[in-house]
């Protein structure tokens, strides 16, 4: 696991950017994993920057969201189908029809989540995975909890999460109380990987995960330690280096 400390949000932005566009270039049919959260605005910022004034390419990218909450209106601004679009897509030149979002309305969600996996590995599997990390280590809604999912799956969000998340629904109790997520085997089968985390909230957990030599289920974040190719990109914050 490779860790790069940034002095700040904007540095661990633009870094992050920096590898997502090399990889594009590299392959302009790439298949990508996004995230959604705080965490990434400011790579998807930079991202459409560098479309806007020096020409990058979403023209073949195609994208798979790591999760959705269950039950949300996608013309909700809470919806991760909007955020997607707000934050990015809107922005960039991605054929949406290149760009797949767990369907967290759908009917039959457990056949969805095997079609959103088989679709992945027909696409080719996932080259680049953008990661945030939850305070309580959690990587998509992948919980800590006793057992983790392998593919994607229906999961109960934990009171943490749903606190974590509430800041931005208008009352907690309007936060949706189950998600779809990208299971742990799913993510761990993505060729590489960037974790990103900003802010004293997430040093806990980034602690533990880059100092840790152990793997466990309290810390979804951990199985990481067995992947092939990671970067943690963390501002100082995060790292717990305090100003
Ligand atoms: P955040 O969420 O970027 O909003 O902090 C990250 C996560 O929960 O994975």
């Amino acid at each position: 696991m490779k860790v790069i400390v940034t002095k700040d949000y904007d540095s661990m932005s633009r870094e992050a950017a920096a590898i997502v566009r090399k990889e594009i270039e590299k392959k302009r049919d790439i298949v990508l994993g996004l995230a959604t959260g705080s965490t990434p605005i400011g790579m998807y910022n930079e991202l459409i920057r560098m479309h806007k004034e020096e020409g990058l390419d979403f023209s073949s990218v195609v994208s798979f969201n790591l999760d959705e909450y269950v039950g949300i209106d996608y013309n909700d601004p809470n919806s991760y189908h909007y955020y997607m679009n707000v934050n990015l897509f809107d922005y960039i030149n991605i054929d949406k029809n290149n760009v797949h979002i767990p369907d967290g309305n759908s009917k039959n969600i457990e056949e969805s989540c095997r079609v959103y996996d088989k679709l992945i590995d027909e696409k080719g599997g996932i080259d680049l995975q953008i990661l945030g990390i939850g305070a309580n280590g959690h990587i998509g809604f992948n919980e800590p909890e006793e057992e983790l999912n392998v593919g994607t799956s229906i999961v109960n969000l934990t009171p943490r999460t749903i606190k974590d998340n509430s800041r931005f629904f208008k009352s907690i109790d309007d936060v949706p109380t189950k998600a779809i997520t990208m299971g742990i085997g799913t993510i761990m089968k993505a060729k590489k990987i960037i974790l990103l985390a900003s802010g004293k909230n997430k040093s806990e957990a980034i602690k533990k995960l880059v100092e840790g030599k152990k793997i466990t289920t309290k810390l979804p974040a951990s199985v990481l330690l067995l992947h092939p190719d990671v970067t943690v990109i963390v501002d100082e914050e995060a790292y717990g280096i305090n100003k």
